[in-house]
């Protein structure tokens, strides 16, 4: 029995290349928490990670609204499809040496091939907002800050960013509830996001950061907000 078994599963290794084996869609949409935190299936939403959004057939490194790509993947000349995806996920780094995209690859074949199952649907044109709208999608960004990050636009009171003031080493920052929290210099984060999800001009979001309820951030919607609201007083 044990040596059928043997013999069984290095046919199955010989003779059927990885990027053909049978995914399981369902498991490759669990699969694709690993990529949710940079990657989105909307169209044209881009985070750390350019928009997955109609990936087949696309050449690498050539979604016009990402602006982040490495020159690397952007001559490597490859374009998507079942076989080139099969490879960059099992070793970006080898298939294109000096890409930016931190990860190291999936090593199980069966894994890979889930996802890509899921992948190939998903990205098909309106196939995410499907995803989006019947809720699937809906877990998976709170817990690893991915997936569909918070729209800015409509805040708590709590997150409603009203003034904050530097003195020595501290920021105060008061919020729309009334409340105001004090953070050493060095534990409170300042960043941008003039995406249709960051927040309106000049009412900048109050963020939490990391495990630590002592480290914050404070997203603007743009870079010339961050001086303009911030005043020195003691
Ligand atoms: C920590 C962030 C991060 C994670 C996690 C991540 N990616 Fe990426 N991905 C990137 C970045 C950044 C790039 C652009 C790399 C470059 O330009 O060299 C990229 C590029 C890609 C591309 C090429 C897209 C194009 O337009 O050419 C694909 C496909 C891709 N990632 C799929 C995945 C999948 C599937 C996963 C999950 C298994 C994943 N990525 C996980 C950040 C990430």
């Amino acid at each position: 029995m044990n040596k059928l078994v043997v013999i069984w599963l290095s046919t199955i290794a010989v003779s059927s290349p990885s990027f053909a084996q049978h995914g399981d869609a369902s498991r490759g949409q669990r699969d694709f928490r690993m990529c949710a935190p940079c990657h989105s299936l909307e169209a044209d939403r881009n985070m750390t990670g350019p928009s997955l959004a109609g990936l087949w057939g696309r050449r690498a490194g050539s979604l016009p609204s990402f602006e982040r790509y490495s020159d690397a993947l952007k001559s490597s000349g490859i374009i998507w499809d079942d076989r080139s995806l099969d490879g960059w996920l099992s070793d970006p780094d080898g298939m294109v040496p000096a890409n930016e995209m931190p990860f190291n690859g999936i090593k199980k074949p069966q894994d890979r091939a889930d996802l890509l199952a899921f992948l190939k649907e998903a990205t098909k044109p309106g196939a995410a907002s499907e995803l989006y709208t019947q809720g699937q999608m809906g877990g998976m960004g709170g817990m690893m800050g991915g997936g569909r990050d918070q729209n800015l636009k409509s805040l708590e009171p709590a997150q409603q960013v009203k003034t904050i003031t530097y003195c020595h080493d501290t920021y105060r920052v008061t919020t729309a509830d009334g409340k105001t929290r004090a953070f050493w210099e060095r534990n409170l984060r300042f960043r941008t996001d003039s995406s249709k999800d960051g927040p309106e001009r000049e009412a900048p979001a109050l963020v939490p950061a990391g495990m630590m309820g002592d480290r914050a951030g404070v997203i603007f919607s743009g870079p010339e907000e961050i001086t303009k609201i911030i005043e020195q007083r003691c």
